[in-house]
């Protein structure tokens, strides 16, 4: 109904398009495209922790650490992962293929502790689980 309706996903696709981050030009380039102010889709951009402001690796680890899994042991696992990758949360490997966050709660509370790699969902996780797909992500 409105051009600002389309935000969200404007910004989805301006992130598609640029690797997989949104960097500033480009969400000038969607606000002016919409008609809106550049703080204003500046501010949503930085409001949602979907985009992301920074460049990231080839594979997006982002562990739940929202209340169950965290009750579940998504802190332990997510320094688990930042010591077998090398890195700590928020940045990424060398050969820039995992970038590490912890998200908010992932929707997938009865299978916890979960994380999600670019579109797929990985559950009930143990540290043995989340290695195996660590390192079938690696080999690709
Ligand atoms: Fe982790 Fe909901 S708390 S998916």
């Amino acid at each position: 109904p409105t051009k600002k309706a389309a935000l969200l996903p404007a910004l989805w696709i301006a992130q598609e398009d640029n690797d997989g981050w949104i960097p500033r030009e480009a969400m000038k380039e969607v606000a002016e495209y919409l008609g809106l102010a550049p703080a204003e889709v500046e501010g949503v951009a930085t409001f949602y922790t979907m985009y992301n402001k920074t460049p990231i690796g080839k594979y997006h680890v982002e562990v739940c650490h929202n209340i169950v899994c965290m009750v579940r042991g998504a802190d332990q696992l997510i320094d688990h992962l930042g010591e077998k990758l090398g890195i700590g949360t928020g940045e990424t490997t060398a050969d820039k293929k995992f970038t590490l966050n912890p998200a908010e709660c992932l929707g997938a509370c009865a299978n916890a502790p979960c994380m999600q790699i670019g579109e797929t969902y990985f559950e009930d996780l143990t540290f043995e689980k989340a290695d195996r797909i660590i390192e079938d992500l690696a080999r690709q």
